[in-house]
């Protein structure tokens, strides 16, 4: 979810500087030079919030230069390299190290010509490491290995199938080595191409009179040039100051030109209205990136990369949640998961009340502090207190480098790629994968889960993008009940078990956006006191799929209609429940479901709150990170 832009072309004045002689430090070079003009297209980027931005730059004389930092784009002195005819930029949002200096991409090769930026993930760049362990390596990040996997397919030259040893053959032979999603640009010293490669992260290319770009983003040269052409999965192009040649498969292919109409501030939302609804339909792609080398199904076991001390978790007494809002609810989804899962007691504490409290022992306590940002002042407070009272301590956040990483004593990271609107959606979805993912982790080490059992959980996981996919499909049947129901006097969201927190999350997703009255409960409460609020004004939402006993459910759903009350469900495919008013089906992913059931909530939400005119991305009165108690 990072950002990249290439640039080769005549739109720069080639080497009028004022007076600049060589490759001295400017803030970006000459105006409209090719380091401005990458400079400018990590500037368009940044609106996602990046942590880390870099540069190279290529020039017949010049050679190769690489300026990159941590930090923001402003703060990159972008060098004045008069003579440079193309270059890349990047900007980073981690996943693999913290943001430092080294880890910001581009990542060059030992002999120092090969440039490269990446987004997306290498899932076997540890294998890849060790075959290349004559190669010196000067980051954490999983990227570093694609320079220098160029270096060795240009140093063979090609010699097995005949090719000419350029960056155009070496990129394509790395291309068959790599495991995992990626968008990739090169460039190569005394090489006049950008060479670009596509798996399963998007690339777009724009096509100019005497310049093409390329870019994860339209947004990051919108004001250059409005042709593009979106790269296919398997795509390899190089882009020179002749024009731009695709490949497919070995073989030069033509992929429409496509004309953008929309106007840059739509463009930064992908052509959404907002960004809500944008990262509501990122989901597929943040949940292909949270688990993405972390499954092993046929061994039945997950690797998070995260390790604890030897015996730790066969004694474990208690997982201890703390966590605010929405990763309070994804709290208490995954508390199930580790009570069936692990076989180990699980308890949510919402992080501003949370006191390590009396009979329980710290040293056979883990603390588990659930925070998108790492930032939020009441959940950081909740893990010094546990500190303080010699808990272990563990973060599950989005934000590599954040302050939670830094006090606690493990981090797995949820890697949803950054989050503008206000609303959580993507990263609840993630928090909730990588919790399930731990559960299994920890019920595997602890013995508690069965190979097998482990297996089926996992193969629910797996199937989690493509069943968000299926719904997000379904989004105009959604649209049309939320025109249908959306005056309600007030909204009740209802599920048992896996539901509940679903249910919950479901109602702040509407009251914090639509600014109506929403709630949600555990149904089998419904008749314990919020039946007497119920009134043909008042539609029910409720989770009727696997993990969150959809019967038992929806017999309280009957309680509600028999006082008038219009029901929608959400139900797991091949159930029906006539009585419904509407049923949006659920894929079938075992436990995933009610996760998956999540996404109808917040395009219904999302459409209420529309309607209405709100403003969805910056909700009255509420801030993305609350960093005070
Ligand atoms: C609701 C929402 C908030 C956050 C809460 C915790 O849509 O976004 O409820 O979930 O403020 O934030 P993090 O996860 O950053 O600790």
């Amino acid at each position: 979810m990072c950002g990249i832009i290439g640039y080769v072309g005549e739109l720069h004045s080639g080497g009028q500087t004022d007076g600049g002689d060589g490759n001295e430090a400017t803030d970006g070079g000459t105006p409209g030079s090719v380091g401005a003009i990458v400079h400018e297209g990590l500037r368009n980027l940044e609106y996602r919030g990046y942590d880390s931005a870099g540069v190279a730059l290529v020039g017949p004389s010049s050679g190769l230069t690489v300026a990159k930092r941590s930090g923001e784009v402003d703060g990159l002195t972008v060098p004045d390299v008069p003579d440079a005819t193309h270059g890349v930029g990047h900007t980073r949002w981690s996943t693999h190290g913290p943001p430092t200096d080294a880890n910001a991409h581009p990542h060059t090769d030992c002999v120092g010509d090969v440039a490269v930026v990446h987004n997306g993930i290498v899932e076997n760049y540890e294998a890849l490491k060790t075959e290349l362990a004559d190669h010196e390596f000067t980051s954490d990040t999983d990227t570093e290995v694609i320079p220098h996997l160029i270096e060795e397919e240009l140093a063979a030259g090609g010699e097995e199938d005949g090719e000419d040893a350029d960056l155009l053959a070496a990129v394509r032979r790395v291309e068959d080595r790599l495991e995992g999603s990626y968008a990739i640009c090169a460039v190569r010293e005394g090489d006049d191409r950008i060479v670009v490669a596509r798996r399963g992260s998007p690339l777009v290319l724009g096509r100019g009179e005497d310049a093409a770009f390329v870019a994860s983003d339209v947004t990051a040269f919108l004001e250059h040039t409005r042709d593009v052409t979106y790269l296919e999965d398997g795509d390899v192009a190089a882009l020179s100051p002749d024009g731009v040649e695709i490949f497919a498969g070995g073989e030069p292919v033509e992929r429409e030109v496509e004309r953008v109409t929309w106007e840059a501030d739509a463009a930064e939302k992908g052509g959404y209205e907002h960004y809500m609804r944008k990262e509501i339909h990122e989901q597929p792609e943040s949940l292909r990136q949270t688990l993405a080398g972390r499954l092993d199904v046929s061994a039945g076991d997950v690797d998070l990369d995260v390790s604890f001390p030897p015996g730790f978790l066969a004694d474990l007494e208690e997982i201890r949640i703390v966590a605010c809002g929405t990763s309070y609810y994804a709290g208490r989804y995954a508390a199930q998961l580790f009570e069936e899962l692990a076989g180990v007691r699980a308890t949510v504490e919402i992080a501003s009340e949370y006191e390590f409290g009396a009979g329980r022992t710290p040293d056979r306590t883990l603390v588990v502090a659930v925070t998108q940002s790492g930032e939020t002042a009441d959940t950081l407070g909740a893990v010094r207190r546990a500190n303080a009272a010699g808990a272990r301590t563990f973060a599950v956040t989005n934000t590599l480098g954040s302050t939670v990483t830094r006090e606690v004593d493990g981090t797995a990271f949820i890697r949803a790629g950054p989050e503008i609107g206000v609303a959580a959606t993507k990263t609840f979805a993630s928090q909730v994968a990588t919790l399930a993912m731990l559960a299994v982790a920890v019920g595997r080490d602890r013995g508690a889960l069965a190979a097998a059992d482990a297996r089926s959980v996992l193969k629910d996981l797996q199937g989690l993008p493509g069943a968000v996919q299926q719904v997000l499909d379904e989004e105009a049947q959604v649209r049309e009940a939320a025109r249908e129901y959306g005056d309600g006097e007030a909204f009740f969201f209802v599920g048992r078990a896996l539901g509940v927190p679903v249910a919950l999350e479901g109602a702040l997703k509407l009251k914090e956006i639509s600014y109506d009255h929403a709630e949600g409960f555990a149904a089998g409460e419904l008749k314990h006191g919020p039946l007497a609020l119920v009134t043909p004004d008042t539609p029910v939402l409720a989770v009727l799929t696997d993990g969150a006993r959809a019967d038992e459910t929806m017999n309280n759903v009957t309680e509600a209609q028999t006082r008038g009350a219009p029901a929608l469900g959400c139900v797991s495919a091949g159930d029906t429940y006539d009585t419904l008013d509407v049923s949006f089906e659920v894929p079938n992913v075992g436990v995933a479901e009610p996760l998956v059931a999540n996404v109808y909530l917040q395009l219904f939400a999302y459409h209420v709150a529309n309607d209405k005119g709100r403003a969805i991305d910056k909700p009255r009165n509420l801030a993305k990170s609350v960093t005070v108690e």
